[in-house]
């Protein structure tokens, strides 16, 4: 197993974008508060979280995302079962789908953080603090809104994990809000926009 100063050590190595690196805490948290939900090993589950997408910026296509990662992920002595996990949240494209309870969490917790974070971020406070479902609801059906973010792939995600669609958007908002300000997301950038 390795810990989590050395994953945080490859994506510093391999990540140099705020927003991706911060993508990848946000699901680094929500992996986290899962773990513990079930009474998983939350080391295991947050580091898979944060490395999900490492390779994104060195593989910006999918054809190479994450399959070309996996190996250096290899070589550098993350357990297999991470690796699995990390292939597992691409499924139409590496061929492996979910199966275990902590590759269903990955593909559960990805979009969902990135949609969440858009919708703070068009409210005035810019923070997750007074951030309810109800507002991500609302974007949910406006299609226009983060139009990149599939919903069906959402939802079907979350119903293989076998959460509710509502319950999962409060838990993950509620394990982001944890590290709000790491996220950008704690309303300091709505006072640097009014000043
Ligand atoms: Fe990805
Ligand atoms: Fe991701």
């Amino acid at each position: 197993m390795i810990t989590r100063d050395e994953a945080l050590a490859i994506v510093h190595e391999f990540v140099q974008s705020p927003s991706l690196r911060r993508h990848m805490y946000a699901v680094e948290a929500a992996m986290r508060f899962y773990a513990r939900q079930f009474g998983e090993d939350e080391e295991k589950w947050g580091i898979t979280g944060l490395l999900h997408d490492f390779d994104w910026e060195i593989h910006p296509n999918l054809d190479d995302h994450p399959i070309k990662g996996a190996a250096i992920l290899r070589e550098r002595g993350v357990p297999e079962e991470i690796v699995r996990a990390i292939l597992t949240h691409a499924p139409e494209r590496t061929g492996l789908r979910p199966q275990t309870r902590l590759e269903k969490a990955l593909r559960a917790c990805d979009e969902i953080t990135g949609l969440i974070t858009a919708v703070a971020l068009v409210r005035p406070s810019k923070s997750l603090y007074d951030l309810k479902v109800k507002s991500v609801k609302k974007k949910w059906k406006d299609k226009a809104f983060a139009a990149g973010v599939d919903r069906q792939d959402i939802e079907e995600a979350v119903a293989e994990f076998g959460v509710d669609l509502w319950e999962h958007v409060g838990n993950v908002i509620e394990a982001m809000r944890g590290i709000a300000p790491e996220l950008g997301l704690d309303g300091s950038r709505a006072q640097k926009s009014d000043a």
